[in-house]
């Protein structure tokens, strides 16, 4: 089966790869990623430099961070309030997100709203391979305690979770998931071809990866990678890559 779901998700990389092309020379932006948040400082740093920077440049992706206090009606700007069944904590109030939400949606079609919240499905390179193949994404981070459970209800197509630990809001997971999809976006990366050699794309880590000097204090790197041999050089990976998978995740080779 996984060899199955393998073999679509190349296909439809494959697909969009031509979309992509096609998009190119009509000289459109490939992907426009909105997202929702009551700290919008928390987004600055993690978007703004090294490859997700330079795919903005160069027009392969649009980020938008919005601040949602700028949609409360409320006079101080509220944007969390008590919640009704008592007990410790705020929870993020109703109006202000859904204004911020259909302020985008009145504007374009969006293929996926996402919430960040610990209770969602867990995020893995599969999720970011699936997204990095849509046009336009919002992202609501969760902050407080929760947000009022009739925004997922109604306006949440997809809740991600990073991992089984409990982040203060769901900036630094939205920046996660920003991060993974946009890399994997055809012209981000100079090396195209390196994202599909990642670690987890064909549930295999990545072999052990050495530069010069080829010794260092007697630290010598493997004599095959010296050998010039293309054909023996990719063996010797590929066999390092199913050890080194085998020794520290065995799970990805039974999925
Ligand atoms: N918000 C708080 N914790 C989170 C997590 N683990 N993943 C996504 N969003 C979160």
């Amino acid at each position: 089966m996984s060899f199955v779901n393998d073999l679509s998700s190349s296909f439809s990389i494959f697909l969009h790869h031509l979309h992509v092309m096609y998009t190119f020379t009509q000289n459109l932006e490939l992907m426009r990623i909105d997202i929702l948040t009551v700290v919008p400082e928390l987004l600055e740093s993690p978007l703004n430099h090294s490859i997700i920077q330079r795919a903005k440049d160069k027009g392969v992706v649009e980020i938008h961070i919005h601040n949602i206090r700028d949609f409360s009606e409320d006079k101080h700007n509220k944007v969390d309030d008590y919640a009704f069944s008592g007990g410790a904590g705020m929870v993020m109030r109703l109006e202000p997100v859904v204004k911020a939400i259909e302020h985008l949606t009145n504007q374009r079609k969006y293929d996926e709203i996402i919430f960040t919240t610990p209770d969602g499905e867990q995020f893995e390179q599969k999720t970011a391979n699936t997204l990095s193949l849509k046009e336009n994404i919002i992202i609501l981070c969760g902050h407080y305690k929760g947000i009022d459970q009739r925004i997922r209800d109604h306006f949440i197509t997809k809740e991600i979770s990073i991992g089984d630990f409990v982040l203060t809001g769901g900036e630094l997971a939205a920046a996660v998931i920003t991060d993974s999809v946009v890399r994997l976006i055809p012209g981000a990366m100079n090396d195209e071809t390196s994202a599909l050699t990642d670690s987890f794309q064909d549930n295999l880590l990545s072999p052990p990866i050495y530069t010069r000097p080829a010794e260092f204090r007697g630290w010598k790197v493997p004599e095959i990678l010296l050998s010039g041999d293309h054909k023996k050089i990719e063996q010797w990976q590929e066999e390092q890559a199913y050890l080194r998978t085998k020794k520290l995740r065995p799970d990805l080779l039974d999925e």
